[in-house]
């Protein structure tokens, strides 16, 4: 019998939502109980995709139309889900993804016109899998917002389309975690840290009991 696959797993959630933060710390917890989890990005991942990625989240707000970005994040992603995040789970490894396609849903899908008919449609021939289990933090875009933009990480493109944008980021993935009830859990993330890394943490591991 081969190996059991691992547990695929994807933090999403506005622009400085805490995502990585708590990402990081997920890995950590589970790495106490003894298993080895991947922790990875999107878009990037893999070396193909992280070249991709400065493409994306660099330069002016207006450098891609939403149709081209669906394109490039989806080449990115494909790159991520080639290179590691199917062999991680073959090897029976979990994965921790910050971001995955509910980040195109959402960004490229319900914020600048309806292209979420695009979005699944490339979704389905490019991509084909779901998470097992999505986290979305939920938080307040003005908390959260002046966190992302006090990083100044040269990587702002999302964070300059500004407050109203992130107001609809917000909606888009409240309306995903009901659309999705049965894989995504939606996290109160204006909660102090400790107790949002202790929420996610006993979330993952009654999944994984
Ligand atoms: P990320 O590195 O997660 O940024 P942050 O840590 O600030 O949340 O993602 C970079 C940006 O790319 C972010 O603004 C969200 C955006 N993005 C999309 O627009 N579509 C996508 O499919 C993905 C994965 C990210």
């Amino acid at each position: 019998m081969g190996k059991a696959q691992g547990l695929f797993i994807s933090l999403e959630g506005i622009d400085g939502s805490g995502k990585s933060t708590q990402a990081r710390r997920l890995a950590e917890a589970l790495r106490a109980d003894g298993r080895d989890p991947v922790l990875t990005r999107e878009p990037g991942g893999a070396p193909g995709a992280e070249d991709i990625r400065r493409l994306l989240v660099e330069g002016d707000p207006d450098r891609w139309s939403p149709e081209t970005e669906i394109l490039l994040f989806t080449a990115a992603r494909r790159d991520h889900l080639e290179r590691t995040i199917r062999p991680a789970l073959a090897r029976g490894q979990d994965v921790i993804t910050d971001r995955f396609a509910d980040s195109t849903r959402v960004y490229q899908g319900a914020t600048r016109g309806d292209l979420r008919g695009l979005v699944d449609q490339i979704h389905d021939d490019a991509i084909g899998v779901e998470p097992d289990l999505t986290l979305i933090l939920d938080m307040d875009p003005d908390v959260a917002l002046a966190r992302g933009l006090a990083r100044q990480s040269g990587e702002d493109r999302f964070e300059d389309f500004g407050l109203p944008f992130q107001q609809k980021l917000r909606a888009g993935f409240q309306a995903l975690a009901e659309e999705y009830a049965d894989r995504c859990v939606l996290i109160d993330a204006n909660a102090d840290p400790d107790s949002v890394a202790t929420r996610i943490v006993d979330i993952v591991r009654a999944r994984l009991s």
